[in-house]
């Protein structure tokens, strides 16, 4: 079986292609805008790198050519370019006869959501879903040790400052996330959603809870109106589509979009999902 990963130059397609080139049976290739930044991984097993542009439909089909099976980590950046992006792979896959997409996605999904990925998300399932293509969709709870841009000001603070309302989010480790799509790889297409999150769903006070644990000494949350949060950002010299990004995340996990819990983690691993301590506590 030949399984290609995109993403794979960044933190959680490189831990795919590193897993999967370490279990035998199939070939791995690993796209990239740049193959050269992929060369480290050559020396875990039969893995190839191969140059592929989200903006370059004609790399994207030409390196599809003969895949089984795309691991297809979501690209980064401004929402409305992602969905341009985003439609490429979806083509140039079924374009390729791919018979497996394995799409990473997110727990909000929704098209109706305020937070801007959640759109991005929803369409690109749904271009998936259209393709012809056999797929899963790995919806991953927000990864832990991206929302710890939140939480380690807040170690040193004494105040975990965000407009979280009483949202619950199920925040969930990176590499739990990394191990899940190498898994769902390595299996039929499930045509539907996995919900990859945490071992629980904490609100902001709980968190700060686990962070009072963490720092050793009190740690309290600060529900802040959406626009101090904009303020903070832009005054840290925060870029303005980030600034609108995570505003819109914020919104989102209000609403509790992030909160629901799944076992999908335990069950494509076999291990127990790493909680926000284990994340954020030994780096604190
Ligand atoms: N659930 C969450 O909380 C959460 C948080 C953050 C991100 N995410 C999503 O998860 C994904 C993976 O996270 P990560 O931490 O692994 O991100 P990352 O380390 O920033 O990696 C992003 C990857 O996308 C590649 N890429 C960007 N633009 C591309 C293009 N035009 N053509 C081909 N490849 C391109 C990058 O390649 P280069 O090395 O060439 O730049 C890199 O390999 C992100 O891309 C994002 O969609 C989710």
């Amino acid at each position: 079986m030949k399984i290609a990963v995109t993403g794979s130059t960044g933190t959680v397609g490189s831990q795919v292609v590193r897993l999967l080139a370490a279990s035998a049976g199939h070939e791995v290739v690993a796209l990239a805008r740049r193959p050269e930044a992929v060369a480290g991984s050559r020396t875990h097993g039969p893995v190839s790198a191969v140059y592929a542009d989200y903006d370059d439909p004609a790399s994207l089909r030409a390196a599809l050519v003969g895949v089984d099976t795309l691991v297809f980590v979501s690209g980064d950046g401004e929402a409305a370019r992602m969905l341009v992006q985003h439609g490429n792979v979806v083509r140039a896959a079924a374009d390729a006869g791919v018979g497996h997409v394995v799409y990473l996605s997110g727990v909000d999904a929704d098209l109706a959501s305020p937070f801007c990925y959640a759109f991005t998300n929803g369409y690109t399932e749904g271009l998936l879903a259209a393709s012809g293509c056999g797929f899963s969709f790995a919806r991953a709870s927000l990864f832990t040790e991206f929302f710890a841009a939140f939480l380690r000001p807040a170690l040193v603070s004494g105040e975990l400052r965000v407009p979280a309302g009483d949202g619950r989010v199920s925040l969930v480790s990176r590499a739990d996330v990394g191990r899940c799509l190498a898994a769902l790889a390595l299996l039929p297409p499930s045509g539907r959603h996995h919900d990859l999150t945490g071992p629980e769903s904490l609100t902001p006070d709980g968190i700060a809870q686990v962070l009072t644990g963490v720092a050793g000494r009190p740690v309290r949350y600060t529900d802040v109106e959406p626009g101090v949060l904009a303020e903070d950002l832009a005054r840290a010299g925060e870029d303005p589509w980030w600034t609108y990004a995570y505003g819109s995340m914020f919104a989102s996990v209000r609403q509790d979009r992030w909160s629901a819990v799944s076992t999908e983690v335990r069950r494509l691993t076999g291990r127990v999902p790493l909680g926000v301590a284990d994340v954020v506590g030994p780096v604190a």
